[in-house]
């Protein structure tokens, strides 16, 4: 058999893609994009001085990243071309979370070639085995969810506008670093929250986050476990974005939990992937990256659900619900009313 020079062609610029997003990765974890839009242009040693990163690591970082058309240089000068301003974590719309994803995915590649072997499913401590990745998570996940939460979710679901008229609770169960109830709190001036999460070191960074935006006085972050999670006020909204499927081993508790937290009428608001019917729908280039992700969570020990198994729990316990779909149909959000 003989590969084509097509085939050879093809998988070549696939390797020079993921080689651009970790060189990205180097970048977006220190802050040399950062640095560099802030300088304009420098010379790696100058970027050293001002980021306390070595000067040797840096300068090979500088030949790599101008390779991969992420700088350019003149006079030994480099700056950041449009494809590396798009990598500066702070700017709007930051393609940041890709060159993040691509890093994790690698680690999630190497932990399954061996875990494959004994169907062993260490869990999400997985996720803290690379130092540099665990404290991105965060801000990758807000870069990649926030704007289509502020855009398209919070304007269709009608929950949301509903507790913040009542000046009423909402309860964040495995918040991560608090995006969802900061941006609800500086929409809607009423509304309280309660963000949980397992992780201390996210606690931290959502108080951390709440009072530079100034919200820190109607939002509070607990570290805690979601099945011990209790609130001594009756609840309007319990929201968990991409965190059921960490817990639906323990669904039945979970939602006992809702239930018996909740206002009549309150509601609980499940945002998860929508995990397809049909594997052919995997294909599907935006979908792909759900598909490589599962594996991640199999790892974990979780895996995607589909909108009709939440619906079928939330129908369990008495609930009514309604589900929306946002992104091609592949971002789900399933809300269950008491
Ligand atoms: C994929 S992250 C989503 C974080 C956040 N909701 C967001 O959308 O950015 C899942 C979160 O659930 C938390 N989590 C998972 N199981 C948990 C448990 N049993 N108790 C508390 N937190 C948990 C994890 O620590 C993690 O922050």
């Amino acid at each position: 058999m003989s590969i084509s020079q097509e085939l050879r062609s093809q998988v070549m610029a696939q390797m020079q893609g993921a080689m651009a997003l970790d060189v990205a990765y180097i970048g977006v974890a220190n802050p040399i994009f950062s640095t560099l839009a802030e300088m304009g242009k420098a010379v790696p040693d100058e970027l050293s001085a001002k980021t306390g990163l070595d000067k040797g690591y840096l300068n090979r970082w500088c030949d790599a990243a101008f390779a991969f058309g992420l700088l350019d240089e003149a006079d030994g000068k480099f700056q950041l071309t449009e494809l590396g301003k798009a990598f500066v974590p702070e700017a709007l719309g930051t393609l940041m979370p890709f060159a993040v994803q691509s890093v994790l995915s690698a680690h999630m590649a190497e932990r399954t070639a061996t875990l494959i072997r004994s169907g062993e499913r260490p869990g999400e401590k997985v996720l803290a085995e690379r130092e540099s990745i665990l404290h991105l998570f965060g801000p990758m996940l807000e870069a990649m969810f926030a704007g289509l939460f502020e855009q398209q979710i919070l304007p269709n679901v009608p929950v949301y506008n509903e507790t913040d008229k009542k000046g009423g609770l909402a309860v964040d169960l495995g918040c991560g670093n608090g995006w969802y109830l900061r941006r609800m709190a500086l929409r809607f001036p009423h509304l309280r929250g309660i963000g949980l999460d397992g992780f201390e070191e996210s606690i931290n960074h959502a108080a951390r986050l709440a009072k530079r935006d100034g919200v820190d006085n109607r939002l509070k972050f607990m570290k805690g476990d979601i099945y011990k999670f209790t609130v001594n006020e009756p609840v309007d909204l319990i929201a968990m974005n991409r965190a059921l499927h960490h817990v639906w081993d323990e669904k039945e508790n979970v939602f006992r939990l809702f239930k018996e937290h909740l206002k009549d009428g309150g509601s609980a608001v499940i945002w998860e992937p929508n995990w397809p019917k049909n594997r052919s729908d995997l294909r599907d280039p935006s979908r792909r990256g759900m598909a490589f992700q599962n594996l991640g969570e199999h790892v974990q020990g979780n895996h995607f659900l589909r909108p009709e198994e939440v619906e079928a729990e939330f129908h369990r316990v008495g609930m009514k619900t309604n589900v929306y779909l946002f992104v091609n149909g592949n971002e789900a959000v399933i809300v269950g009313r008491k």
